[in-house]
């Protein structure tokens, strides 16, 4: 099927925030859909999963006990890495049936890994997320424009940190111009990927939006530290992954190797009690 929007040289991002994050999310929901999303996570997995834990491990500064992944998908990445160390405690969280279902299916059997049905607004009503804990890493990666109240839900992520726990928001920015869409759409193997590329790209922030987000749930003077940047992914983790993983735009898959096109989001709890 062809889709009108890739027809021209810079996509169209019609609709209300609510209607583009609505087609966005369907790709995670509708169960046919959800094999494209499935794929392409599972590609992506390796390098973009090494390297956002390792950038969020060197933030913490020392090995998490207790590790979030806030919209976790079809819990690759989670997975991939709860493999990789000994001790570590692992929760992934997403709101869709299906990609729960589908994390399920394709964890070992790590007693270390659990799964919830659970949207990051979740966490903020203490029966429904009743027995989840605290954590002193949480990584929302590529989820929080699909958000419908990401306000909420990173307050309600944030209340979750032990002291001097780390939120590390990774996610993409909405195309500002045909090069730039461009070279995301690049990385899409077939015309569905490319269709999936596109509803998510629409939904994605602004650099402005990503800041009055940022202010919006850590107003200045509270007891949660922020920090945005927009550096590239490879120029944080190449360090702490210490070249075991070459990071680069094929290993990538395109995504966030170019300066401006990648956000970085790391919010602090700096209380000594507990969750902001
Ligand atoms: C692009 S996938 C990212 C999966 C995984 N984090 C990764 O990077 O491979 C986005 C996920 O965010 C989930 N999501 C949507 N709304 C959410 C919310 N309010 N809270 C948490 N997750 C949400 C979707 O269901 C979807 O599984």
């Amino acid at each position: 099927m062809t889709d009108a929007r890739l027809a021209g040289p810079m996509p169209d991002f019609a609709g209300t925030r609510a209607e583009r994050q609505e087609r966005a999310q369907r790709w995670f929901t509708d169960s046919e859909l959800i094999s494209v999303t499935a794929e392409h996570e599972a590609r992506l997995t390796r390098f973009f999963g090494l390297a956002t834990f390792s950038v969020g491990m060197g933030k913490l500064g020392r090995a998490p006990r207790r590790v979030l992944e806030v919209g976790c998908g079809t819990g690759h990445q989670i997975t991939m890495v709860a493999n990789m160390t000994a001790e570590t405690e692992f929760v992934g969280i997403d709101p869709s049936a299906s990609a729960i279902e589908r994390a399920r299916q394709n964890a070992p059997d790590n007693p270390r890994l659990r799964f919830r049905q659970l949207g990051a607004e979740d966490l903020a009503d203490a029966s429904t997320a009743a027995g989840i804990g605290e954590f002193d890493l949480a990584f929302v990666n590529l989820t929080i424009a699909l958000w419908t109240d990401p306000v909420s839900g990173l307050r309600a992520v944030t209340a979750r940190l032990a002291p001097g726990g780390v939120c590390y928001v990774i996610d993409l920015v909405r195309p500002s111009d045909p090069e730039h869409a461009a070279q995301f759409l690049s990385g899409a193997v077939n015309e569905a990927e490319k269709r999936y590329l596109l509803d998510q790209m629409a939904a994605w922030y602004t650099p402005r939006e990503l800041e009055e987000l940022a202010l919006a749930v850590c107003p200045p003077g509270g007891g949660t530290s922020v920090e945005l940047t927009y550096r590239t992914l490879d120029e944080y983790a190449v360090d702490v992954v210490g070249g075991a993983v070459p990071l680069n735009e094929s290993t990538m898959d395109g995504l966030g190797t170019r300066r401006g096109h990648v956000c970085h989001l790391f919010l602090t709890n700096n209380r000594s009690d507990g969750g902001s």
